[in-house]
């Protein structure tokens, strides 16, 4: 009787500090996770210019949190990082590394055209990490930055823990041929305006603008008004690069990067990779998932309700699935030398 009282005592300790260990376990995890993820990390920010081929570039350092840092690649091309802004409140679990590419935003503005091609984007990219020297990373490229992610990710850097392709244009000509069905969808006579306009060279009209303004707020941002932070990309928009690159408007692409298409490519990523779109995505969101199923380690994830600006029109889903993400790979950071 005696020993089995204290045999059912101690198990019940032993049940009471097993509770304790988990309530503890748990209530962290709980603490964590319940953080909002759209909360504004107090901005611990550092900003310098860096010298790259052609030119400098401006970066930002967003937060101090321990985890790998993540590296940011926006699109455009020559679009600046501004409407990325909000991935800076994960910066309380890593540092969160923004950089305008050459010919915008904060960046030095060359006019030498030679200098816009994706071979010197994908350079500068290794440039901006080398000169910060992230050893150990994250990236995040957006949009065209999928290509300039994917041509980096290629040359088989070393120390790079995994990779988000967001609201990927991996395929050009599968985008631009999607960008036609929606203007084709546009209500009333938006889509005859938009053709009619092109093919008479009369895109400086109101009726025009006023037709792109209606694709631009069903497939890019969703929001209504547009956030600051979007309105400031569109101030600091390398004009130059994105007309020469791209083209007039999203879905004119007429530029040199027309005939891109690196989904051929992406086996030979065996990285753990996100793919995140959104549902109304002016680049076709049904790519996210055939190209996650080129890759030996890829998922996507499409945002119900999110434009292109995915991470702007739906910042709470977007930043806890990105921010998850990141915490399941997140191993150990490496601060050992190594080898560039
Ligand atoms: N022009 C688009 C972008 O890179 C596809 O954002």
């Amino acid at each position: 009787m005696v020993s089995d009282r204290h045999q059912s005592t101690f198990h019940a300790l032993a049940r009471f500090s097993a509770a304790c260990f988990l309530i503890t376990l748990f209530g962290c995890n709980v603490a964590h996770r319940n953080r909002p993820w759209t909360e504004t990390h107090q901005k611990i920010s550092r900003t310098g210019m860096i010298s790259v081929e052609g030119g400098r570039v401006w970066y930002e350092i967003v937060g101090e949190g321990p985890g790998t840092p993540l590296l940011i690649v926006h699109g455009g091309p020559g679009a600046p990082h501004d409407y990325l802004n909000n991935l800076s409140a994960l910066g309380g679990d890593r540092p969160i590394v923004f950089y305008d590419q050459l010919g915008c935003g904060k960046s030095d503005r060359p006019e030498d055209t030679k200098l816009w091609t994706r071979e010197r984007s994908e350079r500068e990219l290794a440039e901006v990490r080398r000169a910060l020297d992230l050893r150990e990373c994250f990236i995040l490229g957006q949009s065209w930055g999928t290509v300039i992610t994917v041509d980096y990710l290629l040359t088989k850097p070393k120390g790079v823990h995994g990779v988000i392709l967001a609201n990927e244009a991996l395929s050009v000509p599968r985008t631009a041929e999607y960008m036609q069905k929606l203007i084709d969808a546009l209500p009333g006579n938006a889509s005859e305006t938009i053709r009619r306009s092109e093919r008479d060279g009369t895109t400086d009209s109101p009726e025009y603008k006023a037709a792109v303004d209606m694709f631009y707020k069903r497939h890019m941002c969703r929001l209504d008004p547009w956030p600051g932070d979007l309105n400031h990309t569109f101030e600091g928009l390398g004009a130059g690069v994105y007309g020469y690159m791209n083209g007039p408007s999203e879905f004119t692409i007429t530029g040199t990067i027309k005939d891109v298409d690196v989904t051929g490519r992406l086996h030979e990523i065996k990285l753990p990779t996100l793919f995140i779109t959104g549902e109304f995505d002016e680049v076709p969101p049904y790519g996210a998932t055939e190209d996650a199923a080129r890759m030996p380690s890829a998922t996507a994830i499409v945002i119900p309700g999110a434009a292109h600006m995915s991470n702007l029109d739906k910042p709470d889903e977007y930043l806890r699935t990105v921010g998850h993400w990141l915490q399941e790979h997140d191993t150990h950071v490496d601060h050992s030398p190594q080898k560039w």
